[in-house]
């Protein structure tokens, strides 16, 4: 089990081991749009955790993210715990 913290908060969702964060940002508040990597509405900022993050997608990339920002809607939770702000 792998868990999204929300860094202002400290509220926490528990998700799947290698699943994808979209949902569990969705309860802790972050903003959605698009849903699909084009807006940048979801960038939430890795406060905690960067290494249990799965690889930045081609989306991610073409934003100019590094890792430290991730689009909520595109990335994945490896394990562990990862902390966020939005
Ligand atoms: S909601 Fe548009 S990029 Fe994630």
């Amino acid at each position: 089990m792998a868990q999204i913290i929300n860094a202002d908060t400290g509220e926490t969702i528990n998700v799947d081991d290698n699943s994808m964060i979209k949902e569990a940002c969705a309860k802790i508040g972050v903003p959605f749009n698009c849903e699909n990597g084009i807006c940048g509405t979801c960038i939430v900022k890795v406060v905690e955790g960067k290494e249990n993050m799965g690889e930045l997608n081609d989306s991610e990339t073409d934003m100019g993210l590094d890792g430290e920002y991730r689009l909520a809607c595109q990335c994945k939770i490896k394990k562990g715990k990862v902390k966020l702000k939005y």
